[in-house]
Order: structure tokens, then C-alpha cells, then sequence
């Protein structure tokens, strides 16, 4: 029985399977389609017709989330360190594209200032790509290790100062960056056109104002090897040793820098890379030969302490043009640690320069001191009395002309560079007198001597540039002074100075 009723089940059942399975399948595929038919009407109608309809509901308080958000817009995105190693373009294709503003340290702000506008693209690149021995194996120094670009520009040159001044590096050696506004890092080019803007930038100093003028030369040059150094007289130890980084760190070398643009236009006229002419001319020996010249005349005058020495003083007078000339002046001032950074010794120094200056180039407007901060004439205080805490030696000789209308008249154009900080070799006798310490008080005492409103230098054309936080992270090699590459950035410090002065005043 079981078997037959089994197999009578079996004979029945298979068939009838077969077709509920063949229903099954086909009422689960229109689930399928009824369900994305479904969702795709209710997404038509959620699109249509809700989100419209919630628009016109709550619009209101949209616009005005947006508009708080328009209100207080995110921060701008830092474009530090933005770097454009993908141009197409040369550096100086720029330079001759006339729409852009040239040279001009401080662009308009209608300007992008951005490193990756066409007016930074110099600052983006290895500027010293092409210097000569730049592929040498020890010389292999890039711009870019020095300084990278960063968004926003410095607007003026009192922006520019402070940040240079407040600067300072992520790292021991690590690139230069302003504080909280930029520098240019500019071309040879450009630095040729803002030196040709002078009749002559006369640097007045020590060991340290030369060196920062041997970095100038390696760039008017273009030559990290032997720029800033008489390479064209040396002997082979010289040649050997004063080489790239130790151009200034060898005494030996450092006595051998170059003091004058005419000397290279002398003695080495193809080294120099900014525009030259040549003439003839009858030479000393009465026998005619070559001559050249060029617009940009570089000097400096070595006034280490005061009291100043006098052939120092007479060397200096001799650098001054007795008329008016075309041009204006610059002079780039340092003095400290030969007087141990005392401040009366350093006031009496500065007194000295400009008096100096005041007699011989008298067209030259240092009279320009406001009513309250002139100070009350004195007899001049005697050398030992450097410790005096009376900041306000003789003032320079006024004018006796009063028909000089002297608001009319152009500013001189001075910058004081106090030292920059200490290395770990600096001798212990001299840690409490030049000690890091004592450089940071007198930086910040020379600050407020030149910024501050009753001060006897308040208001008469100089301005500060500090370097000792510039400089606090970085290689020295004796302790005091730094090598080619804390001396570049001094110098493109004082570049960036000179591109802010306005010319357009002489
Ligand atoms: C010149 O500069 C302008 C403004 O930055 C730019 O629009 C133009 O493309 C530049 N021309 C060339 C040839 O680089
Ligand atoms: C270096 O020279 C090359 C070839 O002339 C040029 O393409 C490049 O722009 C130059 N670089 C700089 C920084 O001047
Ligand atoms: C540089 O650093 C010193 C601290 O050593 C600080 O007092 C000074 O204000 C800084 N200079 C500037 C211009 O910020
Ligand atoms: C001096 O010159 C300026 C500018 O030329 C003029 O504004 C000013 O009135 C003049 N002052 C006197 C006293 O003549």
C-alpha cells in the first residue's frame, strides 16, 4: 500500500511542481520591476514636486544661513610653500611682458601676489640655477634653500621690515620665512635694475657689513664660487680655500672680499652680470684703453667704532658727490659689537656717519626731524664716556637757509642692520658683552631709538632691519658671523629694502 500510494504521489505531484515553480519565478521578476518602478516614480515626485515645495518653505532661512556664511567667510587656504616646478614658461619670460608691474617690491594690490602668479614666479625657482659653480659637488646651493614663497607679499616696506626683523626658520638651516608677510627672492636681473636705481648704495661698517656686500656681489656676479671675493687675485691656497660656503668663512678670505663695484668692472668686467658699457679712455700711463662702467656702483666704507677713525671718516666724505646728482643715495649702516653693543657708543657712531654725511652732501634732507624730537644741542661727550646713559649727543648742524623749504626736499635713504645672534663658538670672554643676551637688548633698544616718537633719529630717513632672529638657527662659523647663506638672505633683505625706497621722491 505504502509503496503504491507513494508512487501514485509521485506520478501526480511532478508535473504540477514544474508549473508552480514556472509561477513562482515569474511574480518574483515582477516584484522586481514593480519595486524600481516604484522608487523611481517616488523619486521623480520627491524631486518635482517636494524639494520645490520645501524650497519655497524654508528658502528664507537658507539665504540667510548663506549670507552669514558670505559674512564670515573661511579662512583664506595658506598657500605656503606652494612651489610651481611644472611651469612651461623660463623665470624671466615675465620680464618682458609689459602688463605686469616690474621689479616693484611692493605690487598694487589689484596684483596677485600669489607664488604662483607670473609677478612671483622668480621666487619659485632656483634663481641661482645658472650661477657659476652651482653644479660644482660642494657648491650645490639652490634659492630655494634659503627661501621659500609664501602668500600674502609685505604691502610696504615697513611691513617688510618688521617681518624680515620677526622672522625665523622651521629647523637649524632650514629655509628663511618672514614673519606673517613675504619677501620677493629676486632674479639677478631685477636686483641689477633696483641697484641702477642709485647713484650709489655705500654700505658703512664692520666685518659683517662686508660680508652682506660679498653676497651682494655673488649675485650682481651670479658666481656662488668666488662672487664675493677678488678671485682675480688670488694664489692657489686662496683659490683652494675661499671657495663657495667659506668665501666669508676663513679670516684669510674674508679680508678678500670685494669692497667696490669698480673693482670687478677693473679687474674682472665679464663676471659682472648687470648691464655695462665700454669706452675708451686715456688710463693713467697716458695710453688709451677700456673702460667699464655701469649703472649700479656697490661700496663700502669700513667705520668700525667709535671714536670714529679719522681716515675712515676723510675715505667716507670722498665717496659723497659734492653737487646733487641724478640719483639718489643709499647707505646701508651697521655698528655694535666693535663698542661691545653699547648703545651711547652706537648713537655716537650713528651721529658721526651723519655728520659726516650732513657736511659733505648737504643736498641730502637729514633735517627733517619733527618739532618735539629735536634734540637739545650738547657738548659732545668724550669717548670714555661710552657708558653714558644720555642718548642724545649733538645733533647734526642745522641748516642756517631758511629759504630751504625742507618738506620739499628728498630724505636720505638710510637702513641699520644690527647684528645678527651667536654661535655656540662665540669666545666666553666676550659672552656677557656680545652674548645673545646683550644682542637682543640692543636690537630692540636701536629699534625703538629709530621708531620711537621724541627719539633723537625719530623721522629722519633711517629705518631698522634686525637679523637676530633671522639668524639664531643658523650655521656660523666662528661663533660671530655667518656663511654665504645666512649672508644671501641679509642681502636680499637688503634688496627688498631698496626696492621699497621711493626713487620717485628725488
Ligand atoms: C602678460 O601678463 C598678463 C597679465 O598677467 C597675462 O594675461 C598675459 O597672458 C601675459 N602675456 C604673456 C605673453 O605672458
Ligand atoms: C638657466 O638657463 C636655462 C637655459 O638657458 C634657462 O632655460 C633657465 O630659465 C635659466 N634659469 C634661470 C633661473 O635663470
Ligand atoms: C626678535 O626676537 C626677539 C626675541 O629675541 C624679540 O624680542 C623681538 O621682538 C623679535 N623681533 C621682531 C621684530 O619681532
Ligand atoms: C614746502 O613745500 C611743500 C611741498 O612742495 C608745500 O606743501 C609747503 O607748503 C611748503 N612749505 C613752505 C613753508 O613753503
Amino acid at each position: 500500500m505504502y509503496d503504491n500510494k507513494f508512487h501514485s504521489r509521485r506520478r501526480v505531484s511532478r508535473p504540477r511542481r514544474t508549473v508552480a515553480r514556472y509561477f513562482q519565478s515569474i511574480s518574483k521578476q515582477w516584484t522586481i520591476r514593480n519595486l524600481t518602478i516604484a522608487i523611481a516614480i517616488s523619486t521623480l515626485v520627491v524631486c518635482s514636486v517636494v524639494v520645490p515645495l520645501l524650497n519655497v518653505i524654508f528658502a528664507p532661512s537658507w539665504l540667510s544661513w548663506l549670507e552669514s556664511r558670505a559674512k564670515y567667510p573661511p579662512p583664506p587656504r595658506c598657500q605656503a610653500l606652494a612651489l610651481a616646478p611644472q611651469q612651461q614658461s623660463s623665470p624671466t619670460d615675465h620680464i618682458t611682458n609689459t602688463s605686469v608691474p616690474l621689479y616693484h617690491a611692493f605690487p598694487p594690490t589689484t596684483l596677485d601676489d600669489s607664488p604662483l602668479s607670473a609677478y612671483r614666479r622668480p621666487d619659485t625657482v632656483d634663481t641661482f640655477a645658472n650661477y657659476t659653480y652651482r653644479t660644482h659637488p660642494s657648491c650645490s646651493l639652490s634659492s630655494l634653500d634659503l627661501h621659500r614663497p609664501f602668500s600674502p607679499l609685505c604691502p610696504d616696506t615697513a611691513s617688510f621690515l618688521n617681518a624680515f626683523s620677526g622672522g625665523g626658520r622651521i629647523g637649524f638651516d632650514a629655509p628663511f620665512m618672514p614673519r606673517e608677510c613675504d619677501m620677493r627672492w629676486y632674479t639677478t636681473l631685477e636686483t641689477c635694475e633696483i641697484f641702477s636705481r642709485f647713484e650709489k648704495v655705500i654700505f658703512v661698517g664692520d666685518s659683517m657689513m662686508r660680508h652682506v656686500v660679498g653676497a651682494l656681489n655673488v649675485l650682481l656676479r651670479e658666481d656662488l664660487g668666488y662672487g664675493a671675493v677678488t678671485g682675480w687675485n688670488f694664489d692657489d691656497e686662496e683659490t683652494e680655500k675661499c671657495f663657495c660656503m667659506h668665501q666669508m668663512d676663513v679670516k684669510a678670505c674674508s679680508v678678500q672680499g670685494v669692497y667696490r663695484t669698480s673693482d670687478v668692472l677693473k679687474h674682472d668686467p665679464d663676471s659682472f652680470k648687470c648691464p655695462t658699457s665700454t669706452r675708451k679712455a686715456k688710463g693713467e700711463d697716458g695710453q688709451t684703453e677700456l673702460v667699464t662702467t655701469s649703472p649700479v656702483n656697490l661700496i663700502i666704507e669700513l667705520m668700525l667704532k667709535f671714536p670714529h677713525d679719522p681716515t675712515e671718516v676723510k675715505r667716507f666724505k670722498e665717496l659723497l658727490p659734492k653737487t646733487r646728482p641724478t640719483r639718489p643715495i643709499a647707505f646701508v649702516l651697521g655698528h655694535g659689537l666693535w663698542n661691545d653693543l653699547d648703545l651711547q657708543a652706537t648713537v655716537n657712531w650713528l651721529n658721526g656717519v651723519l655728520n659726516a654725511i650732513y657736511e659733505e652732501a648737504p643736498y641730502l634732507n637729514l633735517d627733517t626731524l619733527p618739532r618735539e624730537a629735536q634734540p637739545q644741542p650738547q657738548p659732545q661727550p668724550p669717548a670714555s664716556s661710552a657708558k653714558d646713559t644720555n642718548l642724545s649727543p649733538p645733533a647734526p648742524p642745522r641748516r642756517n637757509d631758511p629759504k630751504q623749504n625742507t618738506s620739499s626736499m628728498p630724505l636720505a635713504h638710510i637702513l641699520f642692520i644690527t647684528p645678527n645672534a651667536a654661535g655656540p663658538l662665540k669666545p666666553d670672554a666676550w659672552i656677557q658683552s656680545q652674548g645673545d643676551k646683550a644682542l637682543q637688548l640692543f636690537e630692540k633698544s636701536v629699534h625703538n631709538l629709530i621708531h620711537r616718537r621724541g627719539e633723537m633719529f625719530y623721522g629722519r630717513g633711517i629705518e631698522h632691519m634686525g637679523t637676530w632672529n633671522m639668524s639664531i638657527q643658523m650655521e656660523k662659523w666662528d661663533g660671530v658671523h655667518l656663511d654665504l647663506r645666512g649672508n644671501l638672505i641679509k642681502a636680499m633683505g637688503v634688496v627688498n629694502w631698496l626696492g621699497g625706497v621711493e626713487v620717485e621722491m628725488w
